[in-house]
């Protein structure tokens, strides 16, 4: 083997050697084996005086470069080992722990926590329906005949079933019907949960958002009742100062229909940009259940009556917290929830 070929076989070995050098006592090895006066390197630079002149440049050359790789890759390993030392020596017991970082609930679940903490105080319990509907509950139950305009208050997404009758909840209204279905009155129940319309999507409306529906059936259940219980669930959410006042509105199944506004907590009343100088906050829907709901049911409206009410969480969440985009809600973005 000529001088050359012998180079580039030890450069092979070394090469492979530093690949599995893993302490600096192998390091060390390294060391005493290739790059001493007795070692492998100088031994080839000896040899080198004993070849053929023309052999020289060329062996020369590669042995250079060689030993350049070898002490290269000595000083960049011993460095890394210094900087390291022993297992035990870097073993501080007395350092703090690092904490895992825990996650925590989603803004509008803590909101509807809250919201159903307070209703629950004021003796309702709570019920859950399922998200994908069928038409009955959804609509016709509630008084929204076939064809009935009042169904275009809701874009409705519908499940391409072969019947045809499968829906995603507009709202939790049919949580209503499937309580009244199988349970008789007195109810007094609330529930909350996800519903879903194809709503163009905005800085103020989403595809999927919450609500929590309330429902009271009893014997000489009177519209006041209804304003004083949600005024008092006003006074808990948005401070005690909180006054609500209702407006006529229209759900078909409810007569008579209101929607209730509260006092903005942020000015107090006065005017200001998330109240839009009104003074007051737009929260729910509700009235007292409508006649034809009952009889649907089997619950006899001379005798029965009741309330009902339906609250919008992402914005009840909204305008606590001062979030003026409700897509953020849904985004995901650790920066937004980790704020709330
Ligand atoms: N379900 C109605 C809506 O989503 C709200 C509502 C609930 C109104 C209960 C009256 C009574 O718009």
């Amino acid at each position: 083997m000529n001088l050359r070929d012998r180079i580039l076989s030890l450069r092979e070995e070394i090469q492979s050697s530093i690949g599995g050098i893993t302490s600096a006592e192998m390091l060390e090895e390294f060391r005493l084996k290739h790059l001493v006066r007795k070692g492998t390197l100088q031994a080839m630079v000896e040899a080198l005086r004993d070849v053929p002149v023309e052999e020289k440049p060329l062996a020369g050359k590669e042995l250079n470069s060689l030993k350049a790789f070898a002490e290269g890759e000595y000083k960049r390993l011993k460095e890394t080992f210094d900087n390291q030392g022993t297992a035990e020596e870097l073993l501080d017991t007395t350092l703090p722990g690092r904490n895992a970082e825990s996650g925590h609930l989603h803004i509008i679940t803590q909101t509807m926590d809250e919201i159903t903490r307070i209703f629950a105080a004021l003796g309702f319990t709570v019920e859950e329906g399922p998200e994908i509907e069928d038409d009955y509950h959804n609509f016709e139950a509630l008084n929204f005949p076939p064809d009935h305009p009042a169904r275009d208050m809701q874009d409705t997404f519908h499940i391409n079933d072969p019947v045809g009758k499968y829906l995603l909840r507009t709202h939790t209204s049919p949580v209503q019907v499937r309580v009244m279905e199988r349970q008789k009155p007195p109810i007094r129940i609330i529930a909350p949960g996800r519903v879903y319309r194809n709503e163009a999507i905005s800085a103020r409306s989403y595809c999927i958002f919450h609500q929590i529906e309330g429902l009271v059936v009893d014997e000489g259940v009177t519209f006041s009742e209804l304003q004083g219980t949600l005024l008092s669930f006003a006074k808990q959410f948005y401070g005690a100062k909180s006054v609500v006042r209702f407006r006529p509105s229209f759900f078909p199944f409810t007569e008579p229909s209101a929607e209730m506004d509260v006092t903005c907590y942020i000015c107090g009343g006065k005017g200001c940009r998330i109240c839009k100088g009104t003074g007051w906050l737009e929260i729910l829907g509700c009235g007292m259940v409508h006649p034809k709901v009952l009889s649907n049911l089997n619950i006899d409206p001379e005798k029965y009556t009741g309330y009902a009410f339906g609250i919008g969480i992402e914005r009840t969440a909204m305008l606590k917290y001062g979030i003026d985009d409700i897509r953020i809600l849904y985004e995901n973005d650790l920066r937004v929830l980790k704020q709330f």
